[in-house]
């Protein structure tokens, strides 16, 4: 086949904590991430010309180098260059139903599709583990990314152990269209503040990570306990996003006063929020309530819910 259609579902932090520094200059994490509804649509060709060209109308998008999609695909031209030879170029259109710089991997879950994709595309029969690690080349979330679901995520966020799904998790989520929240300065500012809690030598690190699997989250996960999940979101990065966001501190405050909503948070490194209802009908009240107390239209407003899978190839 000379083309594909892959859809590529954002990923929300039911937990981020910040452990400490990493001698490449990342921070060890301690994590559960996991897949929503929300998702990108791509469609890749293979190419009559030796390029990479991306389509998207996005005007936050870049069509150009600096897109993550495209330098996933750069990565398999050079790690396949044999099957690049044979195969050509690609040109790839990405429909954006993902907020930007939302702290939803949005372009994370884009170039994982990529890799999905091209190892399709050139018959590469890559297995999941392989194509995880070439997803870690090009940015911490991406291994995720590729299979999705419920997943602990430790390292620099690549170290992957999957959960058991947690299905009927009903969520609400808000991003301020024309806020965008840099990934790198949340997590510089969060180490100018925090750096004197992080844990320095590697075993301690290398034990609190451990710790972590089975830790109350975890166990409410395995538990499916909807209530226990709720209230034990947690995201280090909140303690320095709020406060140069009020907006965003604002429009959680108002998801935590709706008696429907279980818990609220920030996902990643913001600006989104999301919340956590018992159902889709509560969903759509919380929504409702959300839109009539801030009828700014730059508020985006979804209801969505969780889902046991990554990238998905539907055609
Ligand atoms: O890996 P990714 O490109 O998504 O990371 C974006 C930025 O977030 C990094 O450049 C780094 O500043 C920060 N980061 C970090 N520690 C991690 C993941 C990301 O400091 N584990």
């Amino acid at each position: 086949m000379r083309k594909y259609k892959l859809i590529a579902p954002a990923k929300i932090n039911l937990y981020l904590e910040i452990i400490g520094s990493r001698a490449d200059g990342f921070h060890e994490l301690a994590m559960i991430l996991q897949s929503i509804n929300l998702a990108d649509e791509i469609e890749i060709h293979a190419a009559s010309t030796e390029n990479i060209r991306i389509y998207c109308q996005h005007p936050q998008v870049p069509n150009d180098k600096t897109n993550l999609v495209y330098r996933a695909a750069e990565l398999m031209t050079k790690e396949f260059p044999d099957a690049f030879n044979n195969f050509g170029g690609v040109d790839i259109t990405l429909i954006k139903n993902i907020p930007v710089a939302a702290g939803l991997a949005g372009g994370s879950t884009n170039a994982a599709a990529i890799l999905v994709g091209i190892d399709l595309l050139w018959n590469l029969g890559l297995t999941e583990s392989e194509l995880q690690q070439l997803g870690g080349k090009l940015g911490s979330d991406v291994p995720f990314c590729i299979a999705g679901g419920t997943a602990i995520a430790t390292g620099r966020g690549e170290k992957l152990s999957p959960l058991p799904t947690v299905d009927n998790l009903h969520i609400v989520l808000g991003k301020y269209r024309s806020l965008e929240v840099s990934t790198p300065w949340a997590y510089k500012s969060y180490r100018e503040k925090f750096g004197h809690t992080y844990i320095a030598d590697q075993d301690s690190l290398a034990a609190r990570s451990h710790a972590f699997h089975s830790e109350a989250m975890v166990k409410a996960i395995y538990n499916h306990n909807i209530g226990e999940i709720a209230h034990q979101l947690h995201n280090d990065l909140e303690k320095v996003v709020l406060p140069a966001y009020p907006q965003v501190l604002r429009l959680r405050e108002l998801f935590a006063a709706q008696p429907q909503v279980l818990n609220t948070m920030m996902s990643g490194s913001g600006p989104s929020v999301f919340a956590i209802v018992e159902s889709a009908s509560q969903a759509e009240i919380v929504k409702q309530k959300i839109r009539s107390a801030i009828p700014d239209p730059d508020l985006e407003l979804f209801t969505t819910h969780t889902i046991e899978h990554g990238i998905e190839i539907s055609s």
